[in-house]
């Protein structure tokens, strides 16, 4: 019997559902009212919560907010609701969208009124084909009610609601890549500064918010700051969707407290490793950070903790790789990945994560000389921070640990 208070906000019964007058008769509508009765106090009760963007950076999210609704109510001001979610190994957000859409639609609303936002558009993954059904019939519904009229009162404007697939495109989560697509164009990540808080989406102040951070807001607002902290384990705030995926026994999305240990999750949670093998790997934060291994099981998974660690906790996603599965081929596997979704518009991530991937393949089916290994090595010394976005970066990060890591299961591979 597990004692661990599990899927309590977001994954709760009462949360879920796509009809608005069952979800208003419940859970739902109050922290709405809340936000109505008093737009000016929202930032503050998000700032003493504790949020973090749960999209992958960890930012706190009322600084982000606070510069948003500083920019001038006079011109149009955007919020997308980023549903892109197409990092390996993460799929919470589709869970939100296609099970609960009114606590992701309500979080929108009072991040709208918390900011003057009239413009919102839900940025969802094209094979999210339930998600992107279910958010826009559930939009439709909210756009009836009694409640949407006094948030448009609220806001002395019109308020506008597109439900839009992004291009599908890996790259085309990243914000700015976000802003390009809302616009019509191709994700190309762009230069920041400007940040999307004060240059986005057609050159207004536009605020990027994870789809998980969204439905979140809707609870603090209900329930209160405090709730919210005393929902974390130690000093954090809340609870998490941790994807877990790999070779355990349960995969799956699991809500628990932030700050839960990462055994726990695997253990506990997903039923532990497939025919109870020992752990090798884990790749954390979809697979795009350093990679974790069997001395990292106690890591506490809040981003903090997963940051003191040489990790990050990113999306939350972990995939348990065991020591039955190769770690070359994993990694390649991601790094092809990598290479593919590559914009190409950085000339160090264009040829770089091909050429890595190019070593990788050769590696991972015997053809790799102890001069490919080497170049590879090299690459990942020089080539980190060359890119505009972090998927240079990130691909770079998996090589670079798991050669840290498993040296000898890279060498076993190099040709005879
Ligand atoms: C390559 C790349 C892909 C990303 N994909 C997503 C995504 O699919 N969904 C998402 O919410 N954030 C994604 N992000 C992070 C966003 O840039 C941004 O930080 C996030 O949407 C902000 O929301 P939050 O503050 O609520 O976390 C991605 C970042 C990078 C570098
Ligand atoms: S780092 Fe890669 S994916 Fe990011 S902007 Fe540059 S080329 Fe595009």
């Amino acid at each position: 019997m597990n004692s661990l208070p599990i899927n309590n906000v977001l994954l709760h019964p009462d949360s879920q559902g796509d009809n608005l007058s069952e979800w208003l008769n419940g859970n739902g509508g109050s922290g709405l009212i809340n936000a109505l009765s008093k737009p000016d106090g929202i930032i503050d009760i998000i700032k003493q919560a504790g949020l973090c963007g749960l999209g992958g950076s960890g930012f706190p999210t009322y600084k982000k907010w606070q510069l948003v609704n500083t920019q001038s109510n006079d011109r149009d001001k955007y919020l997308i609701c980023n549903g892109n979610e197409d990092e390996p190994g993460t799929f919470k957000d589709a869970y939100l969208l296609s099970h609960s859409p009114h606590q992701v639609i309500e979080g929108a609303f009072i991040a709208a009124l918390a900011n003057g936002i009239n413009k919102i558009v839900f940025y969802i993954n094209p094979e999210q084909i339930i998600g992107l059904e279910k958010i826009s019939i559930a939009v439709e519904q909210w756009q009836n009610s009694t409640l949407f009229k006094q948030i448009e009162q609220v806001l002395n404007k019109p308020l506008s609601i597109r439900v839009m697939a992004s291009s599908g495109h890996y790259i085309g989560g990243e914000e700015t890549a976000a802003i390009e697509s809302v616009e019509g164009n191709f994700p190309f990540p762009r230069e920041k500064p400007p940040f999307p808080a004060i240059y986005g989406v057609y050159g207004c102040p536009t605020l990027v918010n994870n789809i998980e951070t969204l439905a979140n807001i809707t609870h603090i607002l209900n329930h209160g700051a405090q709730w919210y902290q005393e929902l974390g384990l130690g000093d954090c705030a809340g609870t998490k969707l941790y994807c877990l995926s790999g070779d355990v026994l349960k995969p799956g999305v699991y809500e628990l407290p932030m700050g839960t240990a990462l055994k726990t999750l695997i253990f506990d949670m997903g039923g532990g490793i497939l025919l109870d093998k020992k752990i090798k790997a884990i790749f954390t934060g979809g697979a795009s950070n350093t990679i974790l291994t069997s001395k990292d099981i106690d890591v506490h998974l809040d981003f903090e903790s997963v940051k003191a660690q040489g990790s990050s906790l990113g999306t939350g996603a972990m995939i348990v790789i065991s020591e039955e599965t190769g770690i070359v081929k994993q990694v390649t596997e991601y790094v092809n990945f990598y290479a593919h979704s590559s914009c190409g518009q950085c000339p160090s991530c264009k040829t770089g994560t091909f050429y890595i991937a190019q070593i990788l393949n050769k590696i991972d089916t015997g053809q790799a000389s102890t001069l490919d290994l080497d170049s590879l090595i090299n690459l990942c010394k020089i080539l980190p921070g060359s890119g505009r976005c972090h998927l240079l970066d990130g691909a770079i990060k998996i090589v670079d640990s798991s050669l840290l890591h498993f040296t000898d299961e890279y060498k076993h591979s190099l040709k005879t």
